[in-house]
């Protein structure tokens, strides 16, 4: 693919605002002047949105004020006119119900800012998991020039020698609490270790994975993911980041230029390699809805299937982020995807160019951290897509983050109607479970809980824990924390509360699970199972009003992206009439 950029200079779409003399024109630029803005600032310059997702509700996008400044010195040395703007920001740690069930309603957001304000082009100043997919979903159904630039990491976390990962260490510790291996104040002890600077989670978690995911798509310079929140050369990456939109927007350089099935192919491919989170699959295939790409769970597993997982992060591995860009960071890992020939190593990117040019030369600095491939950590890293009986619609598995002894299983199941069931009986010692049986939850998918709950990874019984027992089959709708593990199946579909196989299963029936030939299966007869089916009635209601009833009358199954079915697609940039 090569992109040709457009003739410079041309009318800019923030001249029907600002240029000319018109009552209207004099309206907008006099308003704007009220910030101190000279007069030459709208003289046909390119317009840059800096849409911020800043918020101290989202503590991992709470030092975005700083980049954003950042991101305006660039535009301004660029000849651009920076102009910042909120958008709704989606924090994992504290939004309730869930954050994922607002991904949508921040990408509607962020359309909407765009299309309807005066700009020419936009920086998406992401970080925290949903931001990443709710920016660039927004932008991609709007398709001005776009470019992302992320919060990055948190350092390190560090206890009594240990690394912490953001995530990781608070599954791993509260387990360990449950088995009576660690005292409840050391827990919280080690609760002021695991946060220590400004930043996102610090583990290959689904913030650190989106921000992967958006420079292996080609929509964030090269480098982009890996530097630390805290590290200087953050900054600088916000700073040549202002520079370049300006000359994206000279070239007309769009989201539909860069998001194509091939910029996607790579992005599946590299999160294979990096053991990159679950919740990716759901976030990659809504943003292809609002390009219109056929993505498809298949391609997931296609792409994937022979993809070694190299980077040796937590939760599949032993390091955290901070390593990784000591390492080199992502370019290393696509460039190690482009000598073993699964690259698409003309997919433009942001620069105009193709990816392999962005990422040929570079180099590996700790080839423990980034594996050779002759040494992954797996063979198969990728996303394991599973059908059957059980998810006629599929259902994923993260390989890399499972047990080897699990991956062909059959056990039988022990079945929690919903979150509240589970946690009303898992530590209950009359519960009938070994660590033989299968783990079943209903009623966690996107309409079931609602917005799909991150609880796929439920906590073992502390009678199997007390035995060292760290593993069990687990089936759910839900999805995962991209810093959990385990042999998890993940976004079983249809969902429970859609009437799918899940809802009917029961207690004592036997699952089988064969990941190798990509297969889940409730063994009972056919006509058993229709049967079933024919009876269920759902036992969700429906939310009275507000975004809860948009969202359950209109989200669609995580099979297809979870993106409500009003918004996929791409509606334009085309200038509105003016009112004034
Ligand atoms: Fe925000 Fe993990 S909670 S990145």
């Amino acid at each position: 693919m090569t992109f040709v950029p457009a003739k410079w200079p041309r009318k800019l779409r923030s001249q029907t605002w600002f240029g000319g003399t018109t009552k209207d024109n004099i309206y907008h630029r006099s308003w704007m002047k009220n910030q101190g803005l000279p007069a030459d600032l709208f003289d046909g310059r390119p317009v840059i949105g800096i849409c911020n997702t800043w918020s101290q509700m989202t503590p991992c996008n709470a030092h975005l004020r700083d980049l954003a400044e950042r991101v305006a010195h660039g535009i301004y040395e660029a000849g651009g006119l920076p102009l910042e703007f909120p958008v709704f920001s989606t924090g994992e740690s504290a939004l309730r119900p869930t954050a994922m069930m607002f991904r949508n309603l921040a990408a509607m957001d962020v359309e909407e800012a765009i299309r309807g304000n005066p700009m020419d082009g936009v920086v998406l100043l992401a970080g925290c998991d949903k931001t990443t997919p709710a920016c660039l979903m927004g932008a991609a159904s709007v398709d001005l020039p776009a470019i992302v630039v992320s919060g990055g990491p948190m350092l390190n976390g560090w206890f009594r020698g240990e690394r912490v990962g953001s995530g990781t260490a608070l599954w791993q510790m509260s387990e360990a609490v449950k088995a009576g291996t660690m005292s409840k104040e050391d827990f919280l002890e080690a609760e002021a270790a695991m946060s220590r600077s400004p930043g996102s989670c610090n583990t290959m978690g689904t913030a650190s994975t989106m921000a992967s995911m958006a420079e292996a798509l080609g929509m964030a310079l090269s480098g982009n993911a890996a530097i630390p929140a805290v590290d200087s050369r953050r900054r600088v990456m916000a700073h040549l980041t202002g520079r370049r939109i300006v000359q994206m927007v000279k070239d007309d350089l769009k989201p539909s230029n860069i998001l194509t099935k091939q910029a996607f192919e790579n992005a599946i491919r590299t999160n294979g390699a990096i053991g990159g989170s679950t919740n990716a699959v759901i976030h990659l295939l809504a943003i292809a809805g609002r390009v219109g790409v056929d993505l498809t769970l298949d391609d997931w597993d296609r792409c994937g299937r022979d993809v070694p997982t190299i980077v040796n992060l937590m939760p599949s591995g032993k390091y955290l982020m901070e390593e990784f860009f000591y390492a080199g960071g992502l370019p290393v890992v696509i460039k190690a995807l482009g000598d073993a020939g699964k690259l698409h190593r003309d997919a433009i990117t942001v620069s105009g160019s193709g990816i392999w040019d962005e990422v040929k030369d570079v180099r590996n600095w700790n080839e423990d951290v980034i594996r050779p491939i002759s040494d992954a950590l797996t063979d198969h890293g990728g996303i394991a897509v599973l059908r059957g009986n059980l998810a006629p619609g599929g259902a994923v598995l993260k390989p890399s983050a499972a047990s080897e002894h699990l991956m062909v299983h059959r056990g039988r199941a022990v079945v929690f109607e919903d979150i509240d069931d589970y946690k009303a009986r898992i530590n209950d010692e009359a519960l009938e479970i070994d660590e033989t049986c299968v783990m079943v939850m209903k009623n966690c998918g996107p309409r079931g809980y609602p917005g799909m709950a991150e609880v796929g990874n439920m906590g073992l019984p502390p009678k199997v824990l007390r035995k060292g027992i760290t593993d069990m089959v687990r089936i759910s709708d839900a999805r995962m924390s991209g810093t959990a593990y385990g042999t998890v199946v993940l976004h079983t579909s249809p969902e429970a509360a859609r009437g799918g196989p899940l809802a009917v299963v029961q207690t004592g029936d036997m699952i089988e699970l064969d990941v190798p030939n990509r297969r889940i299966h409730l063994d009972i007869p056919e006509a058993e199972l229709l049967a079933r089916l024919a009876a269920w009635r759902t036992a969700t209601e429906r939310p009275s009003g507000g975004w809860a009833q948009l969202y359950h009358d209109h989200v669609e199954g995580a099979d297809t992206g979870a993106d409500m079915d009003f918004l996929k697609g791409c509606r334009g940039n085309a200038v509105g009439r003016d009112s004034h």
